[in-house]
């Protein structure tokens, strides 16, 4: 028997963090105490991803179509998501990361737009891990803003580059690797030009679970993948 092992590291991660509402209704909690644990699930993957050498993590925090949820869950994830990052400010500039945004953060409330603006601000610099926050995030409504980017500069026809160099992501590279948690294998509108050729991996565990021996074990599927991008090995 072989020992399966960790000999490729993704560049870019993305995570697609289902279950928080699960985690919670086992525990007998209301929905956002399973939000909560997600955010500490988050500080710990974060810890974990810069132990195994990962340079990018995309979490998919809010996305475009999560408005559809009580007012009461939504403020819940804002507050939580706020007060994440006053908290952690400084520790991320400790631990080397650096906070990046995408998806139209225009819609959210003031305070969590001058935590985000602050966070972002503050760790520029660093260059250890970055930790890109998918708010407000779709990748439909991604494609559809670079394309109308596009348009207002009066372009007439657009290749494929163009479209990539004016989405959110334009600066990051592709995910490698997108992970969904609790089972559910889907998408769910997550960032659908650029996964073209991600790995996808649906573990079962539930999000706030997560932790350093589930992202070992994912790293190590990764590792026995054999990608192709469409042509012959
Ligand atoms: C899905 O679980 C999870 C979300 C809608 C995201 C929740 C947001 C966070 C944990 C905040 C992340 C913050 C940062 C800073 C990255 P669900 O509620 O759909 O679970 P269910 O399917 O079990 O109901």
């Amino acid at each position: 028997m072989f020992k399966k092992r960790i000999n490729k590291i993704p560049q870019h991660i993305g995570i697609i963090m289902d279950g928080n509402g699960r985690w919670a209704s086992t525990q007998a909690l209301p929905r956002n105490m399973g939000h909560k644990e997600g955010i500490n699930a988050v500080d710990r993957t974060i810890d974990a991803l810069i132990k195994f050498g990962v340079k990018v993590v995309s979490f998919f925090a809010f996305s475009t179509e999560n408005w559809k949820r009580s007012e009461e869950e939504i403020n819940g994830i804002f507050n939580l998501v706020r007060d994440f990052l006053h908290s952690k400010r400084n520790n991320f500039k400790e631990r080397g990361v650096k906070i990046t945004t995408i998806g139209d953060l225009t819609p959210f409330p003031e305070d969590l737009k001058t935590q985000l603006a602050l966070t972002k601000e503050e760790t520029k610099d660093n260059d250890k891990l970055i930790v890109n926050l998918a708010l407000n995030y779709g990748g439909r409504s991604d494609i559809t803003r670079s394309v109308n980017r596009l348009i207002a500069e009066g372009v007439k026809e657009v290749t494929e580059q163009d479209i990539l160099d004016n989405l959110d992501t334009k600066s990051l590279p592709e995910p490698d690797f997108v992970i969904r948690t609790s089972g559910e294998e889907r998408i769910s509108n997550f960032m659908l030009y650029q996964m073209a050729y991600s790995e996808l991996y649906f573990p079962k565990v539930l999000w706030p679970n997560f932790n350093e021996r589930h992202l070992r074990k994912a790293l190590k599927v990764y590792s026995k993948r054999n990608r192709r991008f469409g042509g012959i090995k």
